[in-house]
């Protein structure tokens, strides 16, 4: 009896994702991924891996005084946020080095057109004209690395990473038909939210490269009440969605239903009668409380760098055993284990 349930437990189905250290998480970033991350940690369903794609992140312009900043705060903000390590396996990529090896390797069955036709190498190409370095056309090939160590069948991610998902799908048949059965096809998980808007125009997506019109998840409450009362609204005075029409009100109004768990509907009602200002203030409210606990976790983490190290290497050591496993394997398919 008590050996089926660990073969239960054994057989649990392997999830992975992972965040760019690159900056301060905000809104969209939390609503479109690491929400999903915890709540999908916390259904027990799977056996998760969540790491810091440190590595990817090497791919954009970067400060290198600043990237240890960044990877202890994207560490703090899984922890605080409620991952946890004794549900999941919480890494660092670039402490597991077959995630570098497997990438080589899959690289030699990479055709160069498939990652030609990446629209986020194209768009990230024309960002930094003066940096299209080889490791940003190859960034698809190491996230297929990433995925494919783990044997994992799902991968929550957003819309933009669909394509790349794909190639780590055509990978898998091309490795698996010329070398034997090895790799799994993941499957990609999309959270539903619709995407978050600049709080100065609702017509562009919320980034991080214009911070005032853009909600950080650790921004204090104050900051959260100044960027609200600033955000731009609509024509009109009525609290309605109508992405057409309102597209500004309709985007706080998201923000105001994905954080209470309120319809839509709902919030039309509650503030039928009442103006913007109203609305704002609920808001800015709402999004500082949501948080708060949060805040103060991260706050006190990031007292404490060494702990979090400590963390990181646990974890990267878990993730190691299980690489390199499978990066042996690889290697004895493709005749280069001896
Ligand atoms: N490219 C992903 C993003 O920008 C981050 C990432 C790297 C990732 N490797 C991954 C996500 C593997 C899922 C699985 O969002």
């Amino acid at each position: 009896m008590k050996k089926q349930s660990t073969n239960q437990k054994f057989k649990k189905p392997i999830l992975i994702s992972g965040i760019q250290p690159s900056g301060r998480l905000h809104l969209g970033n939390y609503l479109g991924g690491l929400k999903n991350f915890v709540e999908l940690q916390n259904s027990n369903r799977y056996q998760c891996y969540f790491f810091i794609a440190d590595l990817h992140s090497l791919t954009e312009n970067y400060n290198p005084q600043k990237k240890q900043d960044q990877i202890f705060n994207l560490m703090a903000d899984y922890l605080a946020i409620g991952l946890d390590p004794k549900k999941s396996v919480i890494f660092l990529q670039s402490q597991v080095p077959a995630h570098s090896e497997l990438a080589w390797i899959l690289n030699t069955i990479t055709p160069i057109g498939e990652l030609q036709r990446m629209t986020q190498f194209k768009n990230k190409s024309e960002k930094q004209e003066e940096n299209i370095n080889v490791g940003l056309f190859d960034y698809p090939v190491l996230m297929a690395a990433d995925i494919l160590l783990y044997d994992a069948q799902y991968v929550p991610v957003g819309d933009d990473q669909l394509q790349h998902l794909e190639l780590t799908r055509t990978l898998v048949r091309k490795f698996n038909s010329r070398f034997g059965e090895t790799f799994i096809e993941p499957k990609a998980i999309l959270t539903n939210v619709s995407r978050l808007m600049s709080l100065d125009n609702p017509q562009k997506k919320m980034s991080k490269s214009d911070p005032a019109s853009c909600l950080f998840i650790d921004d204090s409450p104050e900051e959260i009440k100044e960027k609200i009362k600033k955000a731009v609204t609509d024509s009109g005075s009525e609290i309605k969605l109508d992405r057409q029409k309102k597209p500004a009100i309709s985007n706080l109004i998201d923000i105001y239903s994905n954080l209470t768990g309120i319809s839509p509907e709902k919030i039309e009602i509650k503030f039928k009668n009442k103006g913007y200002i109203d609305f704002k203030l609920d808001l800015a409210n709402v999004i500082s409380n949501y948080f708060s606990s949060y805040r103060e976790k991260k706050a006190e983490l990031l007292k404490n760098p060494a702990f979090l190290k400590k963390l990181i290497k646990n974890g990267s050591e878990k993730a190691a055993k299980v690489a390199s496993a499978k990066l042996l394997e690889v290697k004895e398919k493709i005749g280069i284990k001896i």
